[in-house]
């Protein structure tokens, strides 16, 4: 499916909109939305312009795409960063954290298997979010998926640990699978630097990890800062 591109000098506000008309429709469809949140810097200012609407919280099951391997309260981390910008103010009903504080592939199974207990009060082979935000690198990665690595090569798991050679460390994340099977995926980009590497991504470059980013039965959207 050919993605949604939308170009926008208000993209916070923008993609804060977009995510709780997601949440209105998937509430109506199917009475939760499933969020799975992105981590990097990007995002903090469209989760904070969320904070600030009228949702139903308390049916927003919310997830992680990737979190670094530090304690909850540490400045790198993907769940402190969104519970500071707007976990702590509108207390999902569900909020699936991923153990960044634990040995890295224990922290993956963890993660792998809360899902799976999800998915399958759902009914689902796999966990399939309504809604899964994601960044982009200034080297094509997403989530924690980097040019090389290991996790891009993931067909079978779900959250996988991935060793980063450039961080000489691991990253949990999820893959490919988990990703491909939302019902809408949305990058959040608001670097102009970035423009080349978004055009390859849209070519399908296989340099960029981002690419392989391609919802088997689901939308893909681009909210790109101008
Ligand atoms: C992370 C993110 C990562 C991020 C990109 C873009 O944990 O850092 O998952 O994939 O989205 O690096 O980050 P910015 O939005 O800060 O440029």
């Amino acid at each position: 499916m050919k993605p949604e591109i939308i170009r926008t000098v208000t993209l916070a506000e923008d993609g804060a909109h977009f995510i709780a008309d997601c949440a209105t429709q998937s509430i109506d469809d199917y009475g939760h939305f499933r969020l799975c949140l992105s981590g990097g810097n990007t995002p903090r200012a469209v989760y904070a312009a969320l904070a600030l609407l009228d949702c139903d919280w308390s049916k927003w099951i919310v997830t992680f795409g990737d979190e670094r391997c530090v304690p909850p309260d540490d400045p790198q981390s993907n769940y402190r960063m969104a519970s500071e910008a707007f976990l702590l103010v509108t207390t999902p009903g569900e909020l699936l954290r991923i153990h960044g504080e634990h040995p890295p592939e224990e922290a993956a199974l963890e993660y792998e298997n809360i899902l799976q207990q999800v998915a399958m009060r759902f009914g689902e082979e796999r966990y399939r979010h309504d809604l899964i935000l994601l960044g982009l690198g200034e080297d094509g990665h997403t989530a924690s998926l980097f040019p090389g690595t290991k996790a891009l090569s993931e067909t079978r798991r779900s959250v996988v640990a991935n060793f980063v050679p450039k961080f000489n460390g691991y990253r949990i994340t999820t893959t490919y699978p988990l990703i491909n099977a939302a019902r809408k995926v949305a990058f959040l980009v608001n670097d102009p630097k970035k423009a080349h590497i978004i055009e390859g991504v849209l070519q399908r470059d296989p340099a960029y990890p981002a690419s392989g980013v391609q919802p088997a039965m689901g939308a893909l959207l681009w909210f790109i800062g101008k």
